[in-house]
């Protein structure tokens, strides 16, 4: 769930170790941990909380690996804290062991003793016990009895510069420069150390030994992996602002203009078929992404009069879903390593769906398994709350339904030739911001919030409400607008905040309605639009949104809003990169 980072180098790998910990803290952990091999043997050091309690002494040793962890079993402790090791092997795990208790079961029936509550110490043991002299096969043989998902880097005492590792539905990669050799769970730990980097297949071994780096399968066979150049990872150039979630924000123009660019240099035609012969289409993913994917079904059914059943990916798989045999499945994810969504979309292939990822990360699990992968070009989004990949999703969303509409309709929706104008429109956006930050300061105070809008602007609201929530630690509510008299306006009373979107023209009377409703019942009422009939609103604070067409607002509107979440959150005193409870790639269940 978290991550995991290993590497055999020419010097020493303690520097490297931490300085891949530190990178992959981002995507949130309860415990890190750190196993160093040298001629002397294995050191470990690892601990509850963060990477900096395991600054220290340098452990000094050519391979090593490391962890941060994100408990499925087993409290935060420095016990359950990886590695963990058993004989000569230290092992390191991302995701979870499903048949761990029947395994743990077996195992101490024969003789081993846990020193932890987690369901990785059991893979640690398997290996052990299945060693007679041959690394690789142990790990593999270990391999062969794991039921779940894993990612796991393992070292051996006999082995001083090797590491062996294995991926089943948890990420992992390789990358190498020319003073080391790593793997990682994820390529912004690799930032500024590999050059090349390859990406592990489900059922998968990397193998390092003798200085290279091999993938094998499960019997040990090699397997050529092509080998890419880094473009993805680096994380230089910051940084204007204090935190990424501020500086992220601020690279929403340049993230527009490059996703813009990808797209138009993209060949839709391996989608042509199943586009054409479409009957449905579906949108899965979570959080964030679904809010991109509810637009993308606004977006379609406007634009292309088809269907589109827009699903949540963690429900998907439980609700027997109507997907057939050349239906269209579009799955959106930032991290692309989403659980939820990566099951969503094996389903839909396994019933015989076109499935078209839109991520943000080329070498990801999802892009593995779709069968067109879109690659929004946001760049590496470090804040746990997504904001610049939001944008960038919408911008291939209404990239996509113009394709569809080209293929059902042999026509181009009226918006296309608009998208360009996006990047401008969201530097002029950053205008709003001083209004923001004094929206922030009078709510700083707030317990809860609703924000409305209509038709898109429903969407816009719910991804406003999201990002309060995550990072300002406020309950907000996203509602259509109409909504409100059905049971939401019960819980207005003197000062309650409410924040309308209105980009649409002809809603605009009737948001103001609502408006009109909530003010009367003491509403602290909030205004964005990018019409001048705002001045004739009642809203106690007006914000005036730069204009794009009408179709595309959503792209802009959601901008001051996710400033003002993030304005929130730092008055609040809270750190926005960083909310609790949450991690930034969620890849369990
Ligand atoms: C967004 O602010 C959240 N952190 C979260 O909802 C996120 O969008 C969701 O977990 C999906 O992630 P993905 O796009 O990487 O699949
Ligand atoms: N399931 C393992 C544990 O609870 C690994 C969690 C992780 O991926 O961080 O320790």
């Amino acid at each position: 769930m978290c991550g995991i980072i290993g590497c055999v180098t020419k010097g020493n790998c303690y520097r490297y170790l931490i300085s891949s910990l530190e990178k992959l803290e981002y995507r949130g952990y309860d415990s890190a941990g750190i196993a160093v091999l040298s001629e002397a043997g294995l050191a470990i050091r690892k601990k509850k909380g963060g990477v900096k309690n395991l600054f220290g002494e340098e452990l000094s040793g050519r391979a090593g690996i490391g962890h941060t962890r994100w408990a499925t079993h087993g409290a935060p402790s420095d016990a359950n804290a990886h590695p963990h090791v058993c004989g000569k092997f230290a092992l390191v795990h991302n995701g979870i062991v499903e048949n761990y208790a029947k395994l743990r079961e077996e195992l101490s029936a024969a003789g081993e003793t846990f020193l932890s509550e987690t369901d990785s110490e059991v893979i640690v043991k398997l290996i052990a016990r299945s060693y007679t002299g041959n690394f690789f096969a142990a790990v593999s043989s270990a391999c062969s009895r794991l039921e779940g998902s894993y990612a796991i880097a393992v070292l051996c005492e006999d082995f001083p510069e090797e590491i062996v590792c294995a991926k089943y539905k948890s990420p992992l990669i390789a990358g190498a420069s020319s003073s080391a050799l790593f793997v990682c769970s994820d390529v912004p730990a690799l930032s500024g150390e590999a050059e090349y980097i390859a990406a592990a297949e489900d059922g998968e071994f990397i193998h390092i030994r003798g200085g290279e780096i091999d993938f094998c399968d499960g019997a040990g066979r090699r397997i050529g992996k092509k080998f890419s150049k880094v473009t993805e990872t680096s994380l230089g150039g910051r940084r204007r602002c204090a935190t990424y979630m501020e500086e992220e924000i601020f690279e929403i123009p340049r993230a527009l203009e490059d996703t813009l660019a990808w797209l138009n240099a993209a060949d839709f035609a391996p989608c042509a078929r199943a586009m054409r012969q479409a009957k449905k289409v579906f949108a899965v993913a979570c959080g964030t992404a679904y809010h991109a994917a509810l637009l993308f079904k606004d977006i379609v059914e406007k634009e292309v009069r088809i269907p589109v059943l827009c699903h949540t990916s963690s429900e998907f798989r439980y609700r027997d879903p109507l997907v057939e045999e050349g239906d269209l499945v579009v799955a959106v994810s930032q991290s692309g390593e989403t659980a939820d969504t990566l099951e969503a979309a094996r389903l839909a292939r396994e019933r015989g769906g076109f499935v078209l990822a839109v991520t943000n990360v080329s070498c990801s699990s999802l892009s593995s398994l779709a069968d067109f992968t879109v690659v929004m070009r946001a760049g590496p989004e470090i804040a746990v709350a997504a904001t610049k990949s939001y944008n960038c999703q919408l911008l291939c969303l209404y990239y996509i339904a113009a394709q569809l509409c080209f293929y059902k309709k042999t026509q181009m929706p009226a918006y296309m030739p608009e998208l360009a104008s996006l990047p401008e429109a969201a530097r002029a956006s950053f205008k709003t911001f001083p209004a923001m930050d004094m929206l922030a300061e009078k709510l700083r105070g707030a317990q809860s919030m609703y924000f409305l809008g209509r038709d898109r602007d429903v969407r816009t609201a719910a991804e406003g409400a999201l990002k309060v929530k995550e990072i300002a630690y406020v309950f907000a509510e996203g509602y259509a607008a109409g909504e409100l008299k059905h049971g939401t306006l019960a819980l207005v009373e003197r000062g309650f905040p409410v924040i309308a979107v209105s980009t649409r023209a002809d809603l605009a009377k009737k948001t103001e309605n609502a408006l009109e409703e909530v003010k009367s019942r003491g509403a602290y009422t909030v205004l964005l639009s990018q019409y001048g009939f705002m001045e004739e609103s009642c809203a106690d604070f007006k914000c005036k949104l730069p204009s794009v067409s009408e179709p595309l607002m959503p792209v802009i509107s959601v901008i001051p809003l996710q400033y003002f979440a993030c304005r929130m959150c730092l008055l609040r005193g809270y750190d926005p990169d960083k909310p609790r409870n949450l991690a930034k790639s969620v890849t369990v269940e």
